[in-house]
């Protein structure tokens, strides 16, 4: 049986390192979309490198042409990691409506635009499940990080009704909320001071998110917390 095809958003960051270092091993297809082919995944550069396709996830036509490529050139997705997204800090005082909808764009455009092009292809098949990467600060708030906070929960908000929508048609969506900081070089340089070993490790949670796509028949994943070990 030919193994199955992952679509996953935000691939050439930091996460999208580790998850396509785990789903590679577990012999996952892959599909990476990001605003930059993630380096060393160009074809023509290395004839194993995944499909991947340099797109900005806010423009709703290019999102539509990828995934239709994905599906006529590779075949059926069966899951899709949507990890692009990125944290923002200002004092609520200071984050006015265009920062608002800024944290908005990146965080739930970036996914919405993946989900309603897949949506379509994946209720046909009744099969397929779509997953978010929310933040700790979508439980329970954050100081200084009003708008980051809002627009991750609107995240989980947004998958849980189209998951109400579509799971009668075969297709799920999985929330993941990383209850802390990730262990990334961004984090390290932004936070010389601070101790690594307290944040979540990328790889436990790219071995999450591998889990949660391809679980089931008769069991599913709807929300999940990851916190720090320490
Ligand atoms: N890092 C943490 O501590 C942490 C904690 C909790 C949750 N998360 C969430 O986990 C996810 C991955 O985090 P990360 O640290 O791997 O972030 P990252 O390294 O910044 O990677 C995010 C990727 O998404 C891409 N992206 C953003 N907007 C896009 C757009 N409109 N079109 C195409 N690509 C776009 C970015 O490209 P550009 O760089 O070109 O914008 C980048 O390659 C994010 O959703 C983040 O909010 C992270």
């Amino acid at each position: 049986m030919e193994s199955p095809i992952v679509l996953v958003t935000g691939a050439g960051g930091a996460l999208g390192r580790a998850v396509r270092e785990r789903l590679t091993a577990d012999g996952v297809r892959l599909a990476l979309l990001d605003r930059r082919v993630p380096s060393g995944d160009a074809k023509g550069a290395d004839a194993d490198a995944p499909w991947a396709a340099a797109v900005d996830l806010l423009d709703e036509a290019a999102v539509a042409d990828a995934v239709a490529r994905v599906e006529s050139e590779l075949g059926p997705v069966r899951a899709a990691l949507l990890l692009a997204g990125g944290f923002g800090t200002a004092p609520a005082a200071e984050t006015d409506l265009t920062t608002l909808r800024g944290q908005l764009d990146l965080n739930l455009a970036t996914a919405a635009s993946v989900v309603r092009a897949l949506l379509p292809h994946m209720t046909k098949r009744g099969e397929g499940t779509i997953i978010g990467i929310a933040a700790g600060q979508a439980r329970r708030g954050g100081s200084g990080a009003a708008a980051y906070a809002a627009s991750k929960a609107a995240l989980a908000a947004y998958l849980r009704a189209v998951d109400e929508e579509t799971a009668s048609h075969g297709v799920r969506t999985v929330t993941v909320f990383p209850m802390g900081t990730l262990d990334t070089p961004a984090n390290r340089e932004a936070m010389p001071g601070a101790d690594p070993a307290r944040w979540i490790d990328p790889e436990r949670l790219a071995d999450v998110l591998a889990f949660a796509a391809r679980i089931g028949p008769r069991a599913r994943l709807r929300e999940v917390e990851l916190h720090p070990d320490g």
